[in-house]
């Protein structure tokens, strides 16, 4: 069964968002969409958008809002997010979430549910500076918690596994104070409209996934995303 509503993973850089969003979306057969997944397809394919926001990114800054907003919109514009969605690094500005609401509304898929993945900074930069990316299908690993069978090849499809050039330390840093000074005040916005639930993401992967898929089988029975 679908979820029916659009789930939201909050949280920092390294938080596990996308880990966890890959999980979810999956299991409930919805589509993931990672805003930094489709603005990293951008730059890799030279396209205006992507030599636009290449810079950007590489500083560690958000990129425009008006831009996101318009991928998003059209993303969510497909006949597959019909049964829901995991956003997954999006909204992460104030005006990014006033504005994502009626774009829900007007898709059928009402108030979003939000999960703010929480986690101290000690525990984030070994996370961002351990990841490692499948350059095929994007799969997820960690060389400290999370390594792939073979070195630096993707279990899933044989891909090379490559380092994200915005996770070395003196970018991860600028990454993280945008998070304090644009994207936490979210929480607020969202724990006022009763939408909000958090969840300690500094546990093993699988009991982040318990914990999400116990709020999910609450607050959005469609479908709980369990591993
Ligand atoms: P984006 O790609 O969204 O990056 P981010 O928010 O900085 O988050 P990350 O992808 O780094 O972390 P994650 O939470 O997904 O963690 P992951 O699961 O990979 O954005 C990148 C850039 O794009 C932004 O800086 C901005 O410029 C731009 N952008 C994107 N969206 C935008 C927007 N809406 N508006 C404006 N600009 C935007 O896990 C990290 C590592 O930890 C992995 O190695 C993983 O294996 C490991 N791990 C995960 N969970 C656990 C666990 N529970 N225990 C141990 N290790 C774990
Ligand atoms: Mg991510």
């Amino acid at each position: 069964m679908p979820l029916n509503r659009a789930l939201i993973l909050l949280g920092p850089p390294g938080a596990g968002k996308g880990t966890q969003a890959k999980r979810i979306a999956h299991n409930c057969s919805v589509p993931h969409l990672s805003t930094g997944d489709i603005l990293r397809e951008a730059i890799a394919s030279g396209s205006a958008l992507g030599q636009m926001v290449k810079p950007i990114m590489e500083r560690g800054d958000l990129v425009p809002d008006d831009l996101v907003l318009h991928l998003v919109e059209e993303r969510l514009s497909r006949p597959d997010s019909a049964g829901g969605v995991v956003l997954d690094g999006f909204p992460r500005t104030l005006p990014q979430a006033e504005q994502l609401d009626p774009i829900l509304e007007k898709r059928g898929l009402g108030k979003p549910l939000v999960i703010d993945l929480f986690v101290n900074s000690d525990a984030l930069l070994r996370r961002l500076t351990g990841r490692r990316m499948c350059s095929i299908g994007g799969e997820i690993y960690n060389i400290h918690d999370l390594p792939p069978k073979v070195q630096d090849i993707c279990d899933i499809d044989g891909g090379k596994l490559i380092q994200r050039a915005d996770d070395v330390a003196e970018v991860v840093k600028e990454r993280l104070e945008a998070y304090e000074h644009q994207t936490k005040p979210l929480t607020e916005y969202y724990r006022s409209h009763g939408v909000l639930e958090v969840v300690d993401a500094s546990k093993s992967i699988e009991e982040v996934n318990k914990s999400v898929s116990e709020i999910l089988r609450k607050r959005a029975p469609g479908c709980d995303g369990h591993l």
